[in-house]
């Protein structure tokens, strides 16, 4: 049987985070600011010379700041921020590269009490305006290279008052555009934090759903035991490692295990402003001497595909303990990993609803390649009926469920209540995955239980690429889907129709992808257009994705009986 919640698993939930809440110093409905503990509490500890970043760029610039240089910088971002005008529960958003300001710039804004929204720098027009629109931001911080499109974005939002851009350089700026030089203003000692309750929120990290616009998970400020706990258990940090995160903070990744998980134990970490290269990525391991690191199966793939006399070329003894997110991490990714690094990557499963890991492998655990581990101590999992939202015997594949109450789920989607509520049933929070439990309690992924796109570990709404190819005048109709992909999984294929008077073409084709790229991330740009007479779908007109998906995998297409007859 999978786990029942039974009142053992509430009574290790109680004991697990609130032992994380005892080493945090935090009292019950006690405030709790998210920022300050990821800066001055370690500093106040007496670590305030520990390095917290080691920082480089992708043109090989280097820089190192310790943990009271993060308390000052966080304080000035804060303090310049309030002198906006910005306060305690405003939006503001991060359009970022990985440039160390981003990282100061979460923690001052938490401690501000305001709600950090971190984008991907590398969203296109669309992709931006939308998020900034639903979230009615108010302040985003960004740099030079990204103004146009924060520019084109803001003749739509009139809710965005202030564009902070934080290097200097050439240019004129804008009006309600306002310079931040870190390196020459002035860095408070200190800066009196909101004082933000368990509830108070803290971040909202978007998010794609089959149907409608990206949704913002908004999570709070007391959502930091769960994050503290799972990085020292599940990653095994311990205060003088050197760890390090690929993910970017636009991804759920990048600030739960980026910033909060290892800060808030006072743990270094590197952070690398560049692309995927496998090199570069063993040189970063060799020389900064990593001990813990966490990464995501697509990249390991890469790095697989490299071979593993690369990886020899370099000294990686100091690697300690390896895990990995995003993706179900295959089991030729986990034996690759014994041979070339001597130990095997963890394979974590969560999302960014959760806040924090809730299944894994833990360390020392003996690993079963392919199985994502088991629910996380406290966490209550179980695999549930897709009708009746009961707990299946083991071996039957259902809906994973996760029983609500662990300190970072979200708390809300931004907005939009409907859409909150409809993932929970009998008590349960539904993730929208499929998987099965074993008899030993390991779970399985199985898939995804909406059309949603899990591209090299991002999530892809069909709706948002479906919605821009419609911009396109020659674009009648249109259904995204995941085509299979070596390295990335699935990659996004698009099937269009055309309005009358256009013919398919490769002119076509590829002007309706330059259009679409404008639009959207690169992440979610389609590697591939097939026009077609037209698509499948219900009676009631609904395209059925997952009839094209099936083609493309090659899988039987299911039950096919309510489909319209072409
Ligand atoms: O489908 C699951 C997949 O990624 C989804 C969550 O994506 P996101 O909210 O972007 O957060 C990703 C980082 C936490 C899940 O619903 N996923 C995540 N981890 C795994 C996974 N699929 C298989 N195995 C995993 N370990």
């Amino acid at each position: 049987m999978s786990r029942p919640a039974s009142e053992a698993g509430q009574r290790s939930q109680a004991t697990g985070w609130a032992t994380a809440a005892r080493e945090l110093g935090l009292a019950s409905g006690a405030p709790v600011n998210l920022g300050w503990h990821l800066a001055d509490r370690i500093c106040a500890a007496g670590r305030g010379g520990h390095p917290a970043l080691l920082w480089e760029g992708h043109a090989g610039e280097t820089r190192r700041y310790d943990f009271d240089d993060l308390r000052r910088r966080s304080n000035a971002i804060a303090s310049f921020l309030a002198g906006l005008g910005v306060g305690p529960g405003d939006r503001v958003c991060l359009f970022l590269d990985r440039v160390p300001e981003l990282y100061f710039a979460f923690v001052g804004i938490l401690k501000l009490g305001a709600i950090v929204q971190p984008l991907f720098s590398a969203f296109g027009d669309e992709s931006l305006q939308t998020r900034l629109e639903d979230a009615g931001t108010l302040a985003l911080l960004t740099q030079r290279r990204h103004l146009g499109k924060v520019r084109r974005a803001r003749e739509r939002l009139p809710a965005l008052r202030h564009v902070v851009v934080v290097d200097v350089g050439a240019g004129a700026l804008q009006p309600g555009e306002v310079a931040l030089d870190l390196e020459r203003g002035p860095l408070p000692e200190a800066f009196e934090p909101h004082r933000a309750g368990p509830e108070t929120p803290s971040i909202l990290h978007y998010t794609s759903g089959t149907t409608g616009k990206p949704k913002g998970a908004q999570h709070v400020h007391g959502s930091l035991p769960a994050q503290y706990w799972t990085a020292k258990v599940a990653l095994d940090l311990r205060p003088d490692d050197v760890y390090w995160c690929n993910a970017d903070p636009g991804w759920v990744t990048g600030t739960s295990y980026g910033i909060i998980g290892p800060w808030s134990n006072g743990v270094t970490q590197v952070v690398l402003d560049a692309g995927f290269n496998a090199e570069r990525w063993y040189e970063t391991l060799e020389k900064q001497r990593v001990t813990v690191w966490y990464s995501a199966p697509t990249a390991i793939r890469l790095l697989m595909r490299e071979g593993t006399e690369l990886a020899y070329r370099h000294d990686l003894r100091a690697l300690r303990h390896l895990a990995s997110v995003g993706e179900p991490l295959n089991p030729e990714a986990v034996h690759w990993s014994r041979a070339t690094f001597g130990r095997p990557f963890h394979d974590t499963y969560w999302q960014t609803e959760t806040g924090c890991i809730v299944i894994a492998n833990l360390p020392g655990a003996r690993i079963k390649a392919g199985s994502m581990g088991r629910p996380f101590p406290g966490i209550d999992a179980a695999v549930l009926d897709p009708e009746r939202f009961e707990p299946l015997p083991a071996g039957r594949v259902g809906q994973l469920g996760l029983r609500p109450g662990w300190p970072s789920m979200l708390r809300g989607y931004w907005g939009n209540r409907s859409a909150f509520d409809a993932k929970f049933r009998k008590g349960w929070y539904l993730t929208g995955d499929r998987a099965s439990v074993d008899a030993d309690g390991d779970f399985w992924f199985v898939g995804r239980d909406d059309d949603v796109i899990n591209t090299g570990g991002h999530l892809v709404g069909p709706f948002e690429v479906e919605s821009a190819l419609l911009e396109h005048p020659a674009v009648a109709e249109s259904a995204a889907v995941g085509k299979p992909d070596p390295v990335n999984m699935e990659v996004v294929k698009a099937f269009v129709v055309l309005k009358p008077g256009f013919e398919p073409s490769t002119d076509l084709e590829l002007e309706v992808m330059n259009a679409l790229r404008r639009r959207l991330s690169p992440l979610a740009m389609p590697q591939e257009v097939e026009f077609v007479p037209s698509l499948p779908k219900t009676r009631s007109g609904k395209i059925v994705r997952r009839v094209l998906r099936a083609r493309e995998w090659g899988e039987p297409p299911g039950d096919l009986s309510s489909l319209m007859e072409d």
